[in-house]
């Protein structure tokens, strides 16, 4: 039967940074590490079971965290050595693990334990609850929108909330596949969904509409409003 560990995942992460300080003499180059969560791993539950957070965090995240930090040490080494070939085909790898850093830590930030907030919606007099009542006519029909762009997902994929700065800082939904993030510098995400098997199959199986739905109650909407007015 599966056992969560205990370790404060601030502890863990913060022996990870250090494991990753050393660098060779002469560079000074920063690893990327795994971000502190804010919550234990089974703090989400029952929308999401610590199982799968645990997964998720520690094998899934972790190994986009160390094949991007392989992918950038490779391309310094290509560029130094004018490896043009090289250099472009490392380009996927970083697009894929570099996505898939940024992603992750836009999601484990935008969750919440229900007892620290998580799924209380923005209130009506906020900036962000005033701009999503003016689009979307209320909160459950932006939800509604965002999960009927996430059924529209084939395969693995991504969707976002977001503020799109050259439309006046409307809200929009986008979508992306694999782990493609927002790179738009006019799109910033509010929201961040995971929309991979990865997220949910241990818990909800083939129905992912369950887990669409369950997930709402843990979104961390005060780090959206905050991300709105930023
Ligand atoms: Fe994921």
């Amino acid at each position: 039967m599966f056992k969560l560990a205990r370790t404060p995942l601030i502890r863990a992460s913060r022996a990870m940074a250090q494991s990753t300080a050393a660098t060779p003499i002469g560079a000074v180059r920063t690893k990327y590490t795994l971000p502190q969560l804010d919550y234990e791993l089974d703090a989400l539950e029952p929308h999401i079971s610590g199982q799968i957070n645990d997964l998720h965090y520690n094998k899934h995240h972790k190994t986009y965290v160390d094949n991007l930090n392989k992918a950038i040490e490779s391309a310094v080494e290509a560029k130094e050595k004018g490896e043009a070939k090289k250099l472009v085909a490392l380009q996927k790898a970083l697009n894929f693990n570099g996505g898939g850093y940024v992603n992750h830590c836009l999601w484990w930030k935008n969750l919440a334990p229900e007892k620290a907030g998580g799924g209380k919606v923005p209130s009506a007099d906020s900036k962000l609850g005033q701009q999503i009542v003016k689009q979307y006519g209320s909160i459950d029909n932006l939800i509604s929108a965002t999960n009927a762009k996430l059924a529209g997902i084939q395969g693995s994929g991504w969707a976002f909330i977001v503020k799109n700065k050259e439309n006046g800082n409307t809200i929009d939904i986008v979508t992306t596949a694999n782990q493609d993030t927002v790179t738009d510098p006019n799109l910033v995400p509010l929201v961040a969904i995971d929309a991979w098997e990865h997220a949910y199959y241990l818990q909800y199986q083939n129905v992912k509409a369950d887990y669409f739905k369950a997930l709402w109650n843990v979104i961390n909407w005060k780090e959206a409003e905050r991300r709105f007015e930023f």
